[in-house]
C-alpha cells in the first residue's frame, strides 16, 4: 500500500520495456519500495530492463505479457498479484504509434494498431480495475496522449485509438470513485522514445524523465489528468476549437 507520502511498495509497469513507463517506475523508487514487476512482450528486453532499475531492499522481475492477448490478461494481472500482493501503481504503458499511411490504408494494420491500443489497453485496464476495487485501494496510471485531445490526419488511427482509450479511461476513473481505487490519466505530447526515433520533434517536446516526473507530482497530489508538458493544455485548449480547414493546414506532421 502507498504510504503517507504517496509511495507505493508494489509497482507494475504492463509495457515494461516502454521508455516512459520505465521512467515513471524509476521516479516512484523509494525506500518503501518492496517489488517492481516489468510486463511485457519480449523477456529478454524486459530483462536488460530490469538490471538498468534494480538497486538495495526491493525485487525487480519480468512477467511475460501480451497488449493483443486480450484473453490472458486476467491470468496475468492474477499471477502477478499473486506473486507481489496488492498492486499499488499499475502504469499502462504498452502502445504502437504504427504508421499513418499503411494504417489509414490498410485494414489488417488498421485492425491490428486498433486491437493493441484500444482494445488491449481497455481489456488489461479492466483486468486491473477489478483488482484494485477488491483490493479497496490502488491507482492504475494510463498512459494517453494529445493524439487523441484531436485527431491528426497524419496518423489518425493512432489517435482514434488514444481518443477513445482516454474517455475509457475517464469513465472508468468515475466508475471507481468511492472505492478507493483511482485512475490517473497522463497526456503527453511529442516524447523523445524509442516509439518516435527518427521523428521530427513536435513543438513542446519532451522527454521520457519529465513525463515521469509530472505524473508521480499528479500521483502524490491525487490528480485525475496530467498533460505533460502542462502547457499543452492550453495550447489544445485553443486547437481543440479551430475551424476544420484552419486545423488541416497546421504542419502537424
Ligand atoms: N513517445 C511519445 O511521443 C508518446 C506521446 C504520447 C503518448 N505516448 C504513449 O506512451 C506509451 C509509452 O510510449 P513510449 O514513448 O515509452 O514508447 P516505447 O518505449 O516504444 O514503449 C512502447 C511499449 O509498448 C510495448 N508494446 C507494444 N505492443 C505491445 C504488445 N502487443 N504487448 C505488450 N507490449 C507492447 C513495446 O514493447 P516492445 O519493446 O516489445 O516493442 C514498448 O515497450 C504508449 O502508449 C504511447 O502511445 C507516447
Amino acid at each position: 500500500m502507498d504510504n503517507a507520502f504517496g509511495q507505493p511498495q508494489t509497482i507494475v509497469v504492463l509495457g515494461g520495456t516502454s521508455e516512459i513507463g520505465l521512467a515513471i517506475a524509476h521516479q516512484l523508487l523509494s525506500p518503501v519500495t518492496r517489488h517492481v514487476v516489468l510486463a511485457c512482450r519480449d523477456l529478454v528486453k524486459g530483462e536488460q530492463a530490469a538490471a538498468s532499475l534494480r538497486g538495495d531492499g526491493f525485487e525487480v522481475s519480468v512477467a511475460h505479457f501480451d497488449g493483443a492477448d486480450t484473453a490472458s490478461h486476467e491470468r496475468v494481472i492474477g499471477e502477478i498479484a499473486e506473486r507481489v500482493g496488492d498492486l499499488d501503481v499499475v502504469v499502462l504503458a504498452f502502445g504502437q504509434l504504427g504508421h499513418g499511411e499503411a494504417t489509414g490504408q490498410d485494414v489488417a494494420e488498421a485492425a491490428a494498431l486498433a486491437h493493441v491500443n484500444f482494445t488491449g489497453a481497455v481489456s488489461a485496464s479492466v483486468a486491473v480495475a477489478n483488482r484494485l476495487r477488491a483490493q479497496g485501494h490502488g491507482t492504475l496510471v494510463v498512459l494517453s496522449s494529445v493524439a487523441g485531445e484531436r485527431v491528426r490526419k497524419a496518423n489518425f488511427v493512432y489517435g482514434s485509438t488514444k481518443a477513445g482509450l482516454d474517455g475509457f479511461a475517464q469513465g472508468l476513473g468515475d466508475s471507481l470513485v468511492g472505492t478507493g481505487a483511482r485512475v490517473l490519466v497522463v497526456r503527453p505530447g511529442f516524447v523523445h522514445s524509442q516509439m518516435t526515433k527518427g521523428m521530427p520533434a513536435a513543438p513542446f517536446a519532451t522527454t521520457p524523465d519529465v513525463v515521469a516526473q509530472l505524473t508521480v507530482k499528479g500521483l502524490r497530489a491525487g490528480r485525475r489528468t496530467v498533460w505533460a508538458p502542462g502547457i499543452l493544455r492550453v495550447v489544445f485548449s485553443v486547437l481543440r476549437h479551430l475551424p476544420g480547414p484552419v486545423w488541416r493546414r497546421l504542419p502537424l506532421g
